[in-house]
């Protein structure tokens, strides 16, 4: 059975990752910094930012012995605003080193981590460059927050160079969202500028999950960036209309569907074999 550490395993993303990669007959063990919400569940509390804690752990503990395969960093502060900028930036690129820097001393090879859509240029007060948005122009952080996710990938891109054998995969992932939000969505449409700040995408958790794992399961080496983001956008009125209303100097650079995600998922569609399959018109009216 491959054995996961999931950092963050308690959080939004988290949750559905644990549920997704377990019932995919992963063997999961959570790290994360509150306790474990349910009895069965296999689950470690420890500060990630403290690297006694994180490497004691991650070399081994008395009741889970044995080698770890893979590592899911998404442990973080998850957003600009909700504690203060340098608070969020120091937890989340400290967890970061000392998450990557342990999983090396443990020889673990393979890791992907949570970086995020912010790092695309959101909230998007200047412009982007395009739309669809990809992975191929650079990062454009605003926010402490963003800038922290920057630097985790900088950490991964220059640890894949020290060792070939690494793979280390950062996805950018969208504004994740559950089920039960959904019904909040129809009121998107009223206004254009609610949702501009990420282009309209957002990314259901179970997605994101799926995600998660296909870049765990990928055979590659070396330092990837993908963004994952729903196949649609929040909004019923189509794409033309809103980016002529917001954006109107911004090309399009090919044709996309009236509600097809501005966020260019693409390569991890391509590279990773990444099919969204839920959506938020989904759900019953
Ligand atoms: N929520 C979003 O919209 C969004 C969008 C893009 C990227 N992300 C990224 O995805 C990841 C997961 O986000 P989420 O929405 O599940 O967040 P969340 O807040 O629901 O979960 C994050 C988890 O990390 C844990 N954590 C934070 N600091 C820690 C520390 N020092 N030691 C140990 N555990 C610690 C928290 O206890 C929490 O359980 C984060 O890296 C976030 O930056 C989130």
């Amino acid at each position: 059975m491959t054995k996961v550490i999931v950092t963050g395993g308690h959080g939004k993303l988290g949750r559905a990752c644990v549920q997704d990669l377990t019932e995919h007959g992963y063997d999961v063990l959570v790290f994360d910094s509150t306790p474990a919400p349910r009895a069965d569940q296999r689950s470690v509390q420890i500060d990630l930012s403290d690297f006694g804690q994180t490497l004691d752990a991650f070399l081994g503990l008395d009741n889970h012995p044995g080698q770890v395969d893979a590592v899911v960093h998404l442990a973080a502060i998850p957003a600009p605003g909700r504690q203060s900028d340098a608070r969020t930036y120091q937890n989340n690129t400290g967890c970061s080193f000392n998450v990557f820097h342990a999983a090396k001393r443990a020889g673990i090879k393979n890791i992907v981590f949570a970086s995020s859509e912010t790092v695309l240029g959101l909230p998007f007060d200047t412009p982007p460059p395009y739309v669809p948005v990809d992975e191929e122009y650079e990062p454009r952080p605003e926010t402490s927050y963003s800038l922290g996710k920057v630097i985790d990938e900088t950490l991964a891109r220059h640890l894949c160079r020290q060792d070939p054998d690494l793979k280390m995969y950062g996805l950018r992932l969208s504004n994740v969202k559950e089920p039960a939000e959904y019904a909040a969505f129809s009121g998107f449409d009223s206004d254009a500028r609610l949702r501009k700040w990420n282009l309209w995408a957002y990314i259901d958790a179970r997605d994101g999950a799926q995600a998660v794992r296909k870049a765990v399961e990928h055979p590659g080496k070396g330092f990837e960036t993908f963004i994952i983001a729903n196949a649609d956008t929040v909004m019923t009125r189509p794409n033309k209309e809103l980016m002529a209303e917001v954006f109107p100097s911004v090309p399009f650079r090919r044709d996309v569907g009236p509600n097809e995600t501005l966020l260019s998922i693409e390569k991890a569609r391509r590279v990773l074999g990444y099919e969204p399959r839920h959506s938020w018109r989904d759900r019953p009216l």
